[in-house]
């Protein structure tokens, strides 16, 4: 949309997200201090915050407010985190650096970091519900629990993450690939969406566009995440490339070459825009904020 300042958007959701997150962490030296230090040491290095941010994004499209869904923006960060600890473990993809960082077990151990994403994704439910005051309809909460919890299970998040593992070094098949892509990280970046729009006051169709909407989004995000770790640096991404081959990992450009994943991605990302359509105007942060999947660097 002409006119329409993202990076004055970003800041000012950025801030909001960022400032509940302070409030809603254990200071780092309440008992026992090394985890609550470890889980503010990822938490607090950076990141883009994009699951949170469409959380309110998703909120703000159906005409619902950042305040409503605040903490459970929040939650999905702090999952989001706790993924990304895991992730890095030696034993998963045994990686060093992270958000410009250290990794947490290298800074903290792996006892620590794994106990630290452990209290990342206890923590995520509580703040989901701190947020049931906002809700006047209990039954609601409900939706966004189960919404959030099967994203990030082994039906979401953990089970993309299992076949990931299972399938480093091997020739497995292009839907195998999507599999993967959609379930460690489609599923919840859409969940952040769906939330948002269900604490918003979405109908049941614009339930559905967002839904749509998220998973080509979604997709779209572990390409281009796929096509950075080939061609982007240590000091753009915050994490070392070149990860994905060292690793042999199953990825888009490895499977279907670059230039196909750009196009694929490209056109997911025009996918999602039109799935969008039903929620005319009010969804033009979502449209502006999946260019920006599509664009970033980082
Ligand atoms: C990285 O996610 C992990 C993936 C799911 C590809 P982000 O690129 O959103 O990481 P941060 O939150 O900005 O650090
Ligand atoms: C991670 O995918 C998806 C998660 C659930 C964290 P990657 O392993 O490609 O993420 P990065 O590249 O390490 O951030
Ligand atoms: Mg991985
Ligand atoms: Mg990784
Ligand atoms: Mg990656």
């Amino acid at each position: 949309m002409s006119g329409f300042d993202l990076p004055a958007y970003l800041a000012d959701r950025r801030a909001a997200v960022d400032r509940a997150l302070e409030a809603a962490l254990p200071g780092e030296d309440v008992p026992p201090a090394t985890v609550h230090q470890a889980m503010r040491y990822s938490l607090f290095a950076g990141g883009k915050r994009l699951r949170p941010i469409l959380v309110i994004a998703g909120a703000e499209a159906v005409g619902g407010s950042l305040r409503q869904v605040l903490p459970t923006a929040c939650a999905l960060e702090c999952i989001h985190t706790y993924s990304l600890i895991h992730d890095d473990l030696p034993a998963m993809d045994d990686d060093d650096f992270r958000r410009g960082r250290p990794t947490s077990h290298k800074a903290f151990g792996e006892a620590i970091a794994i106990l630290a994403g452990d209290g990342l994704l206890t923590l995520a439910f509580r703040l989901i519900a701190d947020n049931a005051d906002t809700v006047p309809d209990p039954r609601a909460l409900r939706d966004v629990v189960a919404e959030i919890a099967d994203a990030a299970g082994t039906l979401g998040m953990v089970g993309g993450q299992v076949v990931d593992i299972e399938s480093e070094g091997k020739q497995i098949s292009a839907e195998t690939l999507e599999y993967i892509h959609t379930h460690k990280t489609a599923a919840l970046l859409r969940a952040a969406l769906v939330s948002g729009a269900r604490r918003g006051g979405a109908t049941p169709a614009q339930l559905a566009a967002v839904r749509a909407a998220g998973g080509h989004l979604g997709l779209a995000f572990q390409i281009v995440d796929d096509i950075l770790d080939v061609d982007g640096s240590l000091v753009e991404l915050g994490k070392t490339a070149g990860s994905d081959q060292r690793k042999q990992k199953a990825t888009y450009p490895e499977h279907h070459g670059l230039a196909a994943s750009r196009v694929k991605a490209k056109t997911l990302i025009e996918d999602s825009k039109a799935a969008l359509a039903p929620l005319g105007p009010g969804a033009e942060p979502i449209r502006v904020l999946a260019d920006f999947v599509l664009e970033r660097r980082s």
